[in-house]
């Protein structure tokens, strides 16, 4: 059984041991902070995007989506003030010569003090940070004698700012080439299509436009897992609002948001709300939806009012005007716009923390473990294993005709080999919440067992009701 301490490392060895994350590269020694998703990793993902995409656009007749490019002309991050922005204040140890980003370095030491001290501490740096005072947080990391990892020394450098934009060239002949980057947020490539979506789909404000995609960030501390990787998966939605009215769609964005993750049947204890004090350069108001990780709580999504400030910059960078006639109020204007952004890869780390479980299992006399993935079953990458008894009397056969019947509906798992209750913790070990068997009864009355993954309970239910039982828990 796993400690609190190393919970999240059992959770990391499993899900390589498992095939859901495998370090990215890995036999050139991996990359730091990239991962590759394998053959369960990516069913899974692929399952929280669909249910993200179905709740926002499909159940949302004001939303529609959209997938842009990841290249984008560069004065775009120039209008959004990424160029001249999208920093964070570093701090280098002069004897390893590692850099650290000065929130997580202060962070990290924070998670080893008293509950009372850290939030002291904590409070201290955010008020630093919003002040921008940097030789205030030079001085708070010497003043705390906060050490370096690898030297174990507080020589520190001043504190700088640096940006996290890759950039690469575009063109094939390096003097001509220009520099463009890799977008850092999927959210400019809404607003630069406001328009197109706008006018070609007539919508009509208040709507939103959403996309799911991948953004790239040079972070410079990038631990904890997949928590913060260097490129990683946004699900964003920016919704275009008449001004004066983003107050109340901000309020209702936070509620919304916070049903859809209740909505997945997780305890809402795990989750809190945190107000930025360090607003972002185009927000009014911005708040982190957080998640109590084996780390501790730690941000999953973001909600911010972004005021008119990116479509306006658009606009004056472009010498294009984008502007809304509202026919109600017979106005022209900049939409406001409240934006909704969870990182895909964070919420998987969330859904899989949150469904690992360690159980002791079996009798007194006979006592067991097993490693269960309680994952809501319409996440879950493999709805159905489908397992005869045996290999032959004709069981494999009916079990294949099983498979037939269902594999178009949802993704099921055949498997012949190893007893059977080898087989089941298999399939707790990946989540798949429902096991069927096939045995000899099968044969003479149609009926087969069906195995529940979370109560571990058995029962007989004809064959031909095995269909019904999975899609009613997935939809
Ligand atoms: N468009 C707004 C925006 O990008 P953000 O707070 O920087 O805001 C939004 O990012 C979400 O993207 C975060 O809440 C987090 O879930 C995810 N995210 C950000 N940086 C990440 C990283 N380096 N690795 C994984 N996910 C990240």
């Amino acid at each position: 059984m796993s400690t609190e301490q190393n919970l999240f490392q059992a959770i990391i060895s499993h899900c390589k041991e498992y095939g859901f994350i495998f370090p990215s590269s890995e036999i050139y020694d991996g990359l730091s902070a990239v991962y590759d998703y394998g053959q369960n990793g990516s069913e899974l993902k692929k399952n929280i995007k669909d249910y993200w995409w179905k709740s926002m656009t499909q159940l949302h007749e004001n939303i529609v989506g959209i997938d842009a490019a990841i290249f984008m002309h560069p004065t775009t991050w120039k209008a959004s003030g990424h160029v001249d922005n999208f920093s964070d204040p570093m701090i280098d140890n002069k004897d390893s010569k590692k850099r650290y980003r000065v929130d997580h370095l202060i962070e990290g030491f924070a998670e080893n003090l008293a509950k009372e001290q850290a939030d002291e501490l904590l409070a201290t740096m955010d008020k630093l940070l919003a002040e921008n005072d940097f030789a205030g947080l030079k001085s708070l990391i010497e003043e705390k004698k906060i050490a370096c990892t690898v030297s174990g020394t507080v020589n520190w450098t001043d504190v700088r700012q640096f940006n996290l934009m890759f950039s690469t060239q575009l063109g094939s002949v390096t003097d001509e080439a220009s520099e463009i980057y890799l977008r850092p947020e999927t959210a400019q490539g809404i607003f630069v299509n406001f328009l197109n979506v706008q006018k070609t789909g007539r919508m009509k404000v208040p709507f939103g436009i959403a996309q799911i995609g991948k953004a790239f960030r040079n972070e410079i501390v990038a631990r904890q897992f997949i928590f913060r990787m260097r490129e990683f998966e946004q699900m964003e939605m920016q919704f275009f609002v008449r001004p004066g009215t983003q107050k109340e769609w901000y309020e209702k964005w936070k509620q919304t948001r916070m049903e859809w993750h209740l909505s997945l049947g997780i305890d809402p204890a795990k989750y809190r709300f945190k107000d930025h004090v360090k607003l972002a350069h185009y927000a009014d108001a911005a708040v982190d939806i957080e998640f109590e990780f084996p780390i501790g709580f730690k941000e999953v999504e973001g909600i911010h009012s972004r005021t008119d400030f990116d479509l306006k910059q658009h606009q004056e960078f472009s010498r294009k005007k984008i502007q809304y006639f509202d026919t109600e109020i017979n106005q022209n204007y900049v939409p406001y716009v409240i934006e909704t952004s969870i990182g895909l890869d964070r919420m998987f780390l969330l859904v899989i923390c949150n469904a690992y479980a360690e159980e002791q299992i079996g009798t007194e006399e006979k006592p067991d473990t097993r490693v269960v993935l309680r994952l809501p079953a319409k996440l879950a990458p493999t709805k159905l294993a489908i397992l005869p008894l045996t290999k032959k009397d004709g069981l494999p056969e009916l079990a294949r005709e099983l498979m037939d019947q269902c594999k178009p509906y949802f993704h099921c798992f055949y498997e012949e080999k190893d007893a059977i209750g080898k087989r089941y913790r298999r399939q707790d070990a990946i989540g798949t919440p429902f096991c069927v068997t096939i045995d000899h009864q099968t044969k003479e009355d149609g009926t087969v067992t069906v195995r529940h993954r979370d109560s571990m309970e058995q029962e007989r239910i004809p064959m031909s009701e095995v269909r019904n039982l999975v899609m009613n828990a997935i939809f």
